[in-house]
């Protein structure tokens, strides 16, 4: 079974690189080695496991072409819809790690920060 290197980033500056398996989510590759990632329903609907593509096979999103929402779909399988996802979150490189499986090597962005980023602070 192919597997790609999955970088995870936390903001706090710590990185971890696991091989995830294509038949396994970015989920299950971490917590198969003892990596704890936030997560909710596991099925694509709350949005808690929520990360941000930063680059893929080592090119940084929007370099070169513009893909949009591509990049994500390019680097990832879903396994079902990922219902917690707006359009435009897709598009600005948000993925859900509990039903996503890697199609090619890439760098994420990770940990409970980034799901905050997705809701909007009317008080801005
Ligand atoms: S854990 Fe709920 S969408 Fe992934």
């Amino acid at each position: 079974m192919t597997s790609h290197d999955v970088t995870l980033e936390w903001p706090d500056g710590r990185t971890r690189t696991i091989a995830v398996r294509e038949d396994e989510t970015v989920l299950e590759g971490a917590e198969r080695v003892e990596i704890g990632l936030p997560f909710g329903c596991r099925t694509g609907a709350c949005g808690t496991c929520t990360g941000r593509l930063l680059a893929i096979d080592g090119t940084k999103r929007g370099d070169g072409v513009d893909t949009g929402g591509g990049d994500v779909e390019a680097a990832f399988a879903y396994r079902r819809p990922p219902r917690a996802l707006k359009d435009r979150h897709r598009d600005d490189g948000y993925v859900l790690l509990c039903i996503a499986s890697p199609r090619t090597d890439c760098r994420i962005a990770v940990g409970s920060s980034v799901h905050t980023e997705l809701v909007e602070n009317p008080w801005k």
